[in-house]
């Protein structure tokens, strides 16, 4: 098994936060909204874990958490992970926390090489590929009536606009994006890096020079288009150690009560203590 997923700092204790308590409302209080069956669809799933050099612990991660606390209320899980050493350690990670059997083996579908690791109680799929022709596949192939808690956590500028559009298109979902601000800024400034900005951004209008704030409220301006999903919310994250960085967290759905209940998720006072505990800290509870 190779190493955990290894960078996390403060900020990725809080996004998991808030994915955490954003899951005990979807599964609990919002579950009435949902007839259909529910799946949860995790782009770039990583290895189970992050590893925060800093604090040398290995931090649960989006899999474990989902399937830990909420494996009885979705339906099916879909995990992508391009990496093949991530992959490995991810399904070794489920088995041997879970006490779970993935049967690891090619895809199986015509013009398709890639590994799938599959488990059937829980309904889990473990997809060694890009996930945006991953989930884009799955957006157009299987079953359109089931709702989608989507959660999309790239590190890098590797999820593309288009993704999203195609799954918005689908409908039936709500989703948790982590947009890399600093790295679109930084990437924006860079010639060599348009085509990065462009797959993440959808097109070319959006200024070389601008700031953290500028990226932001432009790619939530052009998800907006989009009348069906808004307003949508994001939340700044920073952390303290390492403040030239922000990640800033967007939820995009449909359903106004998902929407109320994630704006209080995400401007509680208590997100950044909460997230200092995570990483066995205290005392950054003032930190905004
Ligand atoms: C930030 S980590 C994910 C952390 C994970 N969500 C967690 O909470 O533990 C990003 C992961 O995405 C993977 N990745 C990068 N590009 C990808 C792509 N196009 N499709 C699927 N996975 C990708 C990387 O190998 C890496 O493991």
């Amino acid at each position: 098994m190779c190493e955990h997923f290894s960078g996390g700092d403060l900020k990725t204790a809080a996004k998991l936060v808030i994915l955490e308590e954003y899951l005990d409302v979807y599964t609990t209080i919002l579950d009435s909204n949902w007839d259909d069956d529910l799946w949860y669809v995790d782009t770039h799933a990583g290895t189970g874990k992050t590893h925060i050099d800093e604090r040398g612990i290995d931090l649960d991660g989006s899999a474990i958490r989902s399937i830990e606390h909420y494996q009885d209320f979705f339906d099916r899980f879909y995990f992508y992970e391009l990496d093949e050493d991530h992959f490995h350690t991810l399904h070794e990670t489920l088995a041997n926390r879970f006490g779970l059997s993935f049967d690891v083996g090619p895809v199986g579908v015509d013009d398709e090489d890639f590994l799938v690791a599959r488990c059937d109680d829980p309904y889990i799929r473990i997809m060694q590929t890009d996930s945006n022709d991953g989930v884009s596949f799955l957006a157009n192939h299987a079953n359109n009536s089931a709702h989608w808690m989507t959660f999309i956590d790239p590190k890098g500028l590797t999820a593309k606009r288009s993704t999203l559009d195609t799954v918005l298109e689908r409908g039936n979902v709500d989703i948790i994006l982590n947009y890399q601000t600093t790295g679109v800024m930084r990437s924006a400034a860079a010639e060599h890096a348009h085509d990065a900005v462009r797959r993440t951004m959808g097109d070319d209008d959006w200024p070389e020079a601008g700031s953290n704030d500028d990226y932001i409220r432009i790619y939530k301006e052009k998800l907006e288009e989009n009348e069906e999903i808004r307003p949508v919310l994001s939340k700044r994250l920073v952390s303290p150690d390492d403040e030239r960085c922000r990640f800033d967290l967007v939820f995009a759905c449909t359903n106004d009560g998902a929407r109320s209940a994630m704006d209080d998720i995400m401007n509680q006072d208590e997100l950044w203590e909460k997230a200092s505990e995570e990483m066995g800290q205290s005392g950054l509870s003032g930190f905004m």
